[in-house]
């Protein structure tokens, strides 16, 4: 395989072009949420869960669109810029509520006698999310199978009540405290440290799979299973996110046609790969037609393989 439209591998210092970068790859990043295709059965199950105010709980392979659901409905629906919390086994469910910084504030009050604690707190995701607030806000719980074992019954616990208490601010002597939000400058009044959110907001947890949850857990979400992608979708979600003209379009079939088959015979491959494959078959620096099949095994290794 040779494919050499930048690195070619002399040394030699020379002046390249690395052309246009796919567009889901241009910085900074921008949402872009009419370009996400529901599968079958999404759109009713988001309604569920905005119907009842429950979490939806979104299951599925690596790259099928889960963490992606969040920002469509979030811009359709008008909930703002949606608050994101990412797990992993060292999340807890305190630094997602609030962050208090005590040994910063130790320092401000021995230095200039200063005791203003709102500097030193900060809303975590879940904590801005249940502020109250006009419109409910959109939070996104990804990849909640890489969490500590406890992680969510202590979630629960907190989407049941719908509330949670800063312990510091309860027992300050100031009654109101406005505290910062996550994700902006915003200060919130917070009194005798209740936070309690008046509006449910609307919160998709995403998983792997990696792991099972209580029955008690999923009781209290709406669940649903991303289905394997068919032909017909990808069609459209290559459409969506590229422009393939009548030339190209004869391969890029082929190559949607072929992943299918390989998703059907049990490999895990993510939609992204397919994009990719196809910005690079598409691209003017495509490779010729010795490298390309090189090039495409390259980009549609299997996930399960390292
Ligand atoms: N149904 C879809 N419509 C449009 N794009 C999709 C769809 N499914 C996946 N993608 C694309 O694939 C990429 C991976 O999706 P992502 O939401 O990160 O998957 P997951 O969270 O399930 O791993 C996203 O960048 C998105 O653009
Ligand atoms: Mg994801």
């Amino acid at each position: 395989m040779t494919w050499t439209p930048f690195y070619v591998g002399d040394g030699t210092p020379k002046n390249v072009d690395l052309g246009a970068p796919p567009p889901w790859r241009t910085f900074p990043r921008k949402p872009a949420p009419t370009e996400f295709r529901p599968p079958p059965g999404l759109v009713e199950a988001v309604n569920a869960a905005l119907a009842l105010r429950r979490p939806l709980l979104l299951t599925g392979a690596p790259g099928s669109g889960k963490s992606s659901v969040i920002e469509q409905v979030a811009a359709e629906l008008k909930l703002g810029d949606p608050l994101r919390w990412h797990i992993t086994s060292r999340s807890t469910l305190v630094d997602a509520l609030y962050r208090y910084d005590a040994l910063g504030r130790i320092h401000a009050q021995r230095l200039a006698g200063d005791d203003d604690i709102a500097s030193f707190l900060r809303l975590g995701p879940l904590g801005t999310a249940l502020l109250p607030a006009e419109r409910p806000r959109a939070l996104l719980i990804d990849e909640l199978d890489k969490s500590d074992f406890d992680l969510p019954s202590d979630l629960l616990d907190v989407l049941e009540r719908g509330e949670f208490e800063i312990p510091e601010l309860a027992r300050h002597q100031q009654d109101v405290v406005p505290v910062r939000a996550w994700g902006g400058t915003d200060r919130h009044p917070v009194e005798k440290g209740q936070v309690r959110c008046d509006t449910f907001p609307f919160i998709v947890m995403t998983s792997n799979g990696e792991r099972d949850f209580p029955a008690a857990f999923l009781r209290r979400c709406i669940r649903f299973s991303m289905p394997t992608p068919t032909v017909e979708s990808l069609q459209q979600v290559v459409a969506a996110h590229l422009t393939v003209s009548e030339d190209d379009s004869p391969a890029v079939d082929t190559l949607i046609a072929h992943f299918v088959e390989r998703l059907h015979a049990g490999e895990s491959l993510a939609v992204d790969q397919l994009l990719n494959a196809v910005h690079v078959l598409t691209s003017q620096e495509a490779p010729d037609s010795d490298a390309t099949q090189g090039v495409l095994e390259l980009i549609l290794r299997e996930l399960s393989r390292v």
